[in-house]
């Protein structure tokens, strides 16, 4: 084969690899946050204060208070935010601001529509590659 053509074929095939790889990278998913703007700024609000540290978010966590996945289903937006205002026995008064508290209950809501835990056993069913179905 003549270089020419030998050159030709590979200034071909070098256009075909780039166009592809900028088609893959064109095509990637765009990364897009799951919180609202205020959901997110209560997510920085409870790391600020470290709540995790007591608390557990789908059963990972601190082990002092109870979990908090559902806590806003459970018992409503107003009982949450007064314990984050005055505390209670056993949690301290942390000291949030009004607007650190409508940020975290803002949270806790975006926590609470994104599943439920604990799971009881006939809300879900583990397949027999263990992944689970869920029905509830
Ligand atoms: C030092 C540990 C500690 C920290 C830090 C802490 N908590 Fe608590 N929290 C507790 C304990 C213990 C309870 C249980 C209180 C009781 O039963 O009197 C509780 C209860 C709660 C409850 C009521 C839960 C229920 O199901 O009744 C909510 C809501 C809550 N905390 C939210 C938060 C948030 C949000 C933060 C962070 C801003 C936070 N807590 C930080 C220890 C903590």
């Amino acid at each position: 084969m003549k270089a020419k053509r030998v050159f030709f074929l590979l200034f071909l095939f070098l256009l075909f690899m780039f166009g592809y790889s900028w088609q893959v990278y064109r095509a990637f998913p765009k990364r897009e946050r799951l919180l609202s703007d205020k959901a997110y700024q209560g997510k920085l609000v409870f790391q600020k204060y470290h709540c995790i540290a007591c608390h557990q978010l789908y059963g990972l966590g601190g082990f002092m208070g109870p979990d908090l996945t559902n806590v806003i289903s459970r018992s409503g937006e107003a009982y949450v935010k007064t314990i984050l205002q005055y505390g209670t026995a056993r949690m301290p008064r942390l000291g949030l601001t009004q607007e650190e508290i409508e940020a975290v209950v803002a949270f806790l809501k975006a926590v609470d529509s994104s599943g439920r835990f604990p799971l009881k056993k006939d809300e879900y069913k583990i397949q027999w590659y263990g992944d689970y179905y869920l029905h509830y």
